[in-house]
């Protein structure tokens, strides 16, 4: 077992629709430490994932947190029906919130953790007069809507900057890393200040997932000598 600090989300976008609840072991035994559950409605992202139903069949498996991704609008429609089937956190998009405040009250009401994700092109210094409030912030590594795309290297000052701003403030602030996440990236990620890594394809196409988490969690330790 790693002594890792940080935390592992394998996305189930990835995983093979037709065989769920393998693929939900699959992660119970490995060393990750959340699931990632992407919901998208074809309007704030040009695509559809799955939706509620399909996440209680998820939840009835999973014995790790669920933390809940809405790429959808209107977000606050949702937050019950999130809650109810299974959700620990629940992450809404700031460019989909008008009352983001609001929203994230809402969230913590039903006695979930409460994050935003920001899209490649927000800047993290919009979150100054909210990052308080905030338990985690995703930072979107790629543009949402679908998995396996290329890591936006820019990311990289995002988390800076962004645990600057919450320094002093909110220091307990998780900040999350979202697409293009692998072995490749997972040090600096680690080095510029992420706490949870999420990772869709780098696991899910691996020949051996569990490896591949195991890889990721130990990310950023010192190696360890024979
Ligand atoms: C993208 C989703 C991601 C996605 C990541 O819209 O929010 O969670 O599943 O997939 P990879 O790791 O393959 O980029
Ligand atoms: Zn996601």
């Amino acid at each position: 077992m790693s002594t890792a600090k940080h935390l592992i989300a394998p996305s189930v976008l990835a995983a093979d629709f037709a065989n769920l609840q393998r693929d939900v072991t699959m992660v119970n035994e490995s060393e990750a430490d959340w699931f990632h559950i992407d919901i998208m409605d074809g309007v704030f992202v040009p695509n559809i994932s799955f939706g509620f139903p399909v996440m209680q069949a998820i939840a009835k498996h999973a014995q790790k947190p669920l933390d809940v991704h809405l790429m959808i609008v209107d977000p606050d429609r949702y937050l019950q029906l999130c809650k109810d089937s299974g959700a620990a956190v629940i992450t809404v998009h700031y460019e989909a919130c008008t009352h983001l405040h609001r929203t994230l009250a809402a969230i913590k009401e039903l006695g979930c953790k409460a994050g935003v994700a920001l899209n490649p092109h927000t800047p993290v210094s919009l979150l100054k007069d909210i990052i308080h409030d905030l338990d985690l912030v995703c930072l979107m590594s790629v543009n949402p809507g679908f998995g396996g795309q290329k890591f936006i290297e820019h990311t990289y000052s995002k988390i800076v900057e962004l645990r600057a701003l919450a320094a002093g403030v909110n220091d307990a602030l998780l900040i999350e890393i979202d697409g293009g996440v692998g072995a490749a990236n997972a040090d600096k990620l680690l080095a510029a200040g992420a706490d949870v890594l999420v990772a869709g394809n780098s696991v899910f196409a691996a020949q051996d997932p569990k490896a591949a988490i195991q890889q990721l969690k130990t990310a950023g330790l010192p190696t360890q000598s024979a």
